[in-house]
């Protein structure tokens, strides 16, 4: 799939991924952790801003397209990114195309005071990857996992290839 493309499947995104949704609810349910604030990185349709906004919690939207007045237009590969810290960063289906994947990682951590709610793809196959317009190919948890310098997975679900991951800061006691 050429860059072209892409950005064309970003302009008129109208995907809808249910089983990311329920998965992230269950989590969500899971982590009992009070969260005030969350930044939707790569916020597509939205799916799940009811969910959150019914709990009081302010949703933000955050994409490279537009997708509601209150969305804040950031290019993340061009290290664009929202100025104030969340209590949580949701990203779905995003990490895949992220260029500067480590830094992007970092950048995330620095933002997410509490916990970070995030899927990605470990599908091993790369030319499929290619063709759906993936950069980042890491095939093993762990070397995902390994990304996070401050923040401990401590729940995940896996649907066939994908995994919905429930991070936490770690506490450091030093
Ligand atoms: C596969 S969709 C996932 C949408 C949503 N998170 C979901 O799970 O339904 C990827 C989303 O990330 C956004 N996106 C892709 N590259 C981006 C970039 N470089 N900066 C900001 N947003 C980006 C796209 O516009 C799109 O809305």
């Amino acid at each position: 799939m050429s860059k072209i493309d892409l950005e064309k499947r970003w302009k008129y995104c109208n995907e809808k991924y249910s089983f990311r949704d329920t998965v992230t609810t269950s989590l969500f349910n899971e982590a009992k952790i009070k969260i005030s604030s969350i930044y939707d990185l790569g916020c597509g349709k939205q799916s799940l801003r009811e969910y959150f906004e019914q709990k009081n919690i302010k949703y933000i939207p955050v994409d490279k397209y537009s997708r509601s007045k209150d969305t804040i237009v950031v290019d993340f590969n061009k290290k664009e990114f929202p100025k104030k810290k969340v209590d949580c960063c949701l990203l779905l289906g995003v990490f895949e195309y992220i260029k500067g994947l480590q830094s992007f990682i970092d950048l995330i951590e620095k933002k997410t005071q509490k916990i970070i709610i995030c899927s990605f793809c470990f599908l091993a196959n790369k030319k499929t990857r290619e063709a759906t317009g993936w950069i980042n190919h890491i095939y093993d948890e762990e070397v995902f996992l390994r990304k996070f310098k401050k923040f401990k997975a401590y729940k995940k679900v896996r649907v066939k290839n994908w995994v919905v991951f429930l991070m936490e800061k770690e506490v450091c006691n030093k």
